[in-house]
């Protein structure tokens, strides 16, 4: 098979990596791919932007496979673009990628088919939703309804803070993805990701995995795109596992269909596990950035076949088999991230890593023939044990062997595993 990876992050270098080890694999390109995403694809400086260009190459290499790892390319249309050229692609439709690109869509899909979730009122304006607050009082939650890079949220446990963030949103703060506000009630619990593919009918769970969305130890400091990610995730039992398909996965894929926008790809389910029972936050249609990286560690198939089931309706057909192991990343980010940071910063030294590790690459890239950081979130540091403890010694082992000025972690990963384990 001759495949075409979209995307350069982490998440991108992790699928690459699993691609590469399959037998099914003759041809590989990635586009704009990174250093890291080298070692296994010949990289290509398409603009993703450019569908028709995206096309073009395609054709012209005879591309069998385009997986598309981000989620700005699948809300732009591009599975569309290339399924419609003929070209088999992993990863939802426009239409059907608004289940991210559009939280109060997301809600209004949980209100038809009765998927547990907060209550909530979407609004245009800002006095009504200002009115719904001061009757609903806090903790209550405020979010933009677009794509706003994981900042469009505020868990406001005032009523002033709740008050402020829709000012915040009308004001332009997150531009057209502000123009709508969710107001939601405030879910209280333990937060798990849930992965699960979908070719439409047919869902396949994959693993669970918890991220850290802070900056800060402890769970401090703005939020980011994630610090680091472990799975599985201990509060998602087989129970859980179970309730969380029944609930929520099985009727979002009946009522997209129904809706005549059936979902193709995968399912990233940000759940809060409350007292009543798993509860959803967000999905997300592509899969997470770290979370990716700690599964596709711990996954035993070959990824390439079960992607391909996912798109081209034939999902029944595979299975996907797990390590019982923990695997644990850690991210390394440019000083100052979430906010500005130098670019361009030298990385000296990435320690080789053996089997039981991996250091995947994310902003980085090669000038003058030296490694330099080019983002904000730049390595993870990925690793596994017999369980998360195991693991994050590891990972902070090999962590600790990177040489690079300008970069730094956060040293709990995995910290409520790692309690769970020692309780
Ligand atoms: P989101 O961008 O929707 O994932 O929200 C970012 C974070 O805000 C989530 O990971 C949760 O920690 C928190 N959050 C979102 N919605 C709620 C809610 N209804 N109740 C409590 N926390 C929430
Ligand atoms: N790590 C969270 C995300 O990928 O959205």
């Amino acid at each position: 098979m001759k495949v075409l990876l979209i995307g350069s992050g982490g998440r991108e270098h992790a699928l690459a990596w699993k691609i590469a080890q399959s037998p099914l694999l003759e041809e590989f390109y990635a586009a704009p791919g990174n250093p890291g995403i080298a070692d296994h694809a010949t990289l290509v400086s398409l603009n993703v932007e450019d569908h028709a260009a995206v096309i073009a190459f395609a054709k012209e290499k005879a591309i069998d496979f385009v997986v598309i790892g981000p989620e700005a390319p699948l809300v732009a249309g591009l599975a569309d673009d290339l399924r419609a050229a003929g070209i088999a692609t992993f990863g939802p439709s426009k239409a059907a990628a608004q289940l991210e690109g559009s939280k109060g869509f997301t809600k209004d899909l949980c209100a038809r088919y009765d998927i547990p979730t907060g209550a909530y009122q979407r609004f245009k304006t800002a006095e009504p939703a200002k009115q719904y607050v001061r009757e609903q009082g806090a903790p209550i939650v405020i979010k933009a309804d677009g794509l706003a890079a994981g900042k469009g949220v505020t868990v406001a446990m005032t009523e002033t803070e709740a008050l402020a963030a829709i000012d915040e949103c009308f004001d332009g703060a997150f531009g057209s993805a502000g123009a709508e506000v969710v107001v939601e009630a405030f879910l209280d619990g333990e937060e798990a990701s849930f992965f699960c593919l979908s070719d439409g009918k047919t869902a396949l769970a994959l693993a669970t995995a918890q991220d850290h969305k802070r900056v800060g130890d402890g769970d401090t400091g703005p939020n980011t795109g994630g610090m680091g990610a472990y799975s599985p995730a201990p509060v998602m039992t087989a129970a859980m596992v179970e309730r969380t398909m029944k609930e929520i996965i099985e009727p979002t894929i009946s009522g997209m269909a129904k809706d005549g926008n059936p979902f193709s790809g995968v399912f990233f389910a940000g759940l809060m596990i409350t007292a009543k029972g798993p509860e959803l936050i967000e999905y997300n249609v592509r899969f997470g950035d770290p979370e990716c990286q700690v599964l596709m560690m711990r996954l035993k198939s070959d990824l390439l076949p079960i992607l391909y089931a996912t798109a081209t309706g034939t999902l029944d057909k595979v299975e996907a088999e797990w390590r019982d192991d923990a695997a644990l990343t850690v991210v390394l980010a440019s000083k100052g991230y979430p906010g500005a940071y130098d670019k361009n910063t030298p990385i000296a030294h990435i320690p080789d890593a053996r089997e039981e590790a991996k250091v995947f690459h994310a902003g980085t890239a090669l000038k003058d023939g030296r490694l330099v950081a080019t983002g904000g979130r730049v390595l993870n540091v990925t690793a596994f044990g017999k369980n998360v403890t195991e693991a994050q010694a590891r990972a902070y082992a090999l962590t600790d062997k990177v040489e690079w000025e300008n970069g730094f972690c956060r040293r709990d990963i995995g910290w409520q595993a790692v309690a769970r384990e020692k309780a």
